[in-house]
């Protein structure tokens, strides 16, 4: 088969090329990929690669068609539309995953390919309402972004949220999801043209990340602050987060695009009652849920771009150059 494969060091590593067509074992699945979508996960890999790594199938976003099922599968059928959970050997029951958690697509063989194999526990029913393209687009951004936002952060409607970088895969979803589970939801990026779409995705407000942002957060929620910040792009904007957060107010962390230290001041912090939770990815029992809900409301996640499997490694650069707004994914 056809696959992306990192070889090499940066994005340059990132080659389509022929590797081999993979099995399933016992309890997988083989699925004959219809479309698959791009992550930050995807760069960091690429940027990350290490002299003497072991060449893997790049991409942990997917959805198409079951091909063969391993020994022992009962509830799955060939021929049956699926959207795959990148979350593996995280079972539903575990708020926490064991050493045995992965995300799939490296060092496990993704999704940019034209098939992967995949535990069938990871394997769910497409949502009837979106197309491959779109099923593509959801799994890993917004089961990060459920779980940030329902889980972590325990969102009630009415509450105000802000996520800032909001026109990468996965704060786009959370300001989605935020909105249609009844928030107000206030959102940054440093892009205009993003900034307007963000507020037809129901963002009420969106503010320039690359401008002091707080002081307008403050205005809009009555000298609050937020309840909930989803943050994601570190560095960049932590210190207006941070000043954006209101009295009780839980600040979510699950990326730190822009850079990894930050330094605030403690006394506010714990004299305000706020706290900073960490989160990453999400089990099993969230990602069915995600499902429910995505399919219950009718969302589609936004779709930036779609790329033609052999232009898998130009999504790549799209993606690198932070032109997308929501998910860039790849059609096979
Ligand atoms: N822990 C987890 O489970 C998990 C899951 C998903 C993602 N992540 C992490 O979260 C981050 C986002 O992932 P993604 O796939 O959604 O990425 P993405 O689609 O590439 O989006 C990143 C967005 O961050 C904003 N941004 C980047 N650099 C910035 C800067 N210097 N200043 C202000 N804003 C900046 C940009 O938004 P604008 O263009 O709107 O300005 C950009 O579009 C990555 O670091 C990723 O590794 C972690």
């Amino acid at each position: 088969m056809r696959a992306l494969v990192l070889e090499g060091a940066g994005l340059e590593g990132a080659r389509l090329r022929d590797w081999p067509d993979p099995r399933p074992g016992p309890g997988e699945a083989l699925i004959r990929l219809r479309a698959a979508a791009l992550n930050h996960r995807d760069l960091w890999a690429c940027r990350g690669w290490k002299e003497g790594a072991q060449p893997g199938v790049l991409g942990s976003d997917g959805a198409g068609v079951i091909a063969e099922l391993g020994s022992g599968i009962s509830d799955s059928t060939v021929g049956a539309e699926v959207v795959i959970n990148p979350s593996l050997h995280w079972p539903a029951h575990q708020p926490f995953p064991g050493p045995e958690f992965e995300i799939l697509g490296r060092p496990t063989d993704g999704t940019l390919a034209e098939a992967v194999v995949v535990p069938s526990a990871n394997v769910f029913r497409k949502p009837a309402h979106l197309s491959f393209e779109e099923a593509a687009a959801l799994p890993l951004s917004a089961l990060t972004a459920w779980r940030a936002l329902v889980t972590v952060g325990r969102l009630s409607p009415g509450e105000t949220v802000l996520v800032p970088g909001a026109g990468g895969g996965t704060a786009a979803a959370c300001v989605q999801l935020a909105h249609a589970l009844g928030a107000r939801v206030i959102a940054t990026s440093r892009d205009a043209a993003k900034r307007e779409k963000l507020k037809r995705l129901g963002a009420e407000l969106a503010l320039d990340s690359a401008a002091p942002f707080a002081d307008e957060v403050r205005k809009a929620t009555g000298g609050a602050g937020a309840d909930l910040v989803i943050e994601s792009v570190g560095r960049p904007t932590w210190g207006e987060s941070i000043k954006a957060l209101g009295r009780g107010g839980r600040l979510v962390i699950y990326g730190s695009t822009g850079g990894d230290a930050v330094e605030f001041n403690l006394v506010p912090f714990f004299l305000s009652w706020q706290s900073v939770l960490g989160t990453t990815m999400g089990n099993a029992g969230e990602f069915a849920t995600m499902l429910a809900f995505v399919e219950r409301h009718r969302l589609v996640p936004p779709v930036d771009r779609i790329f033609p499997f052999d232009q898998a490694p130009e999504a790549l650069r799209h993606l690198n150059r932070s032109e997308q707004f929501g998910k860039v994914v790849v059609a096979f």
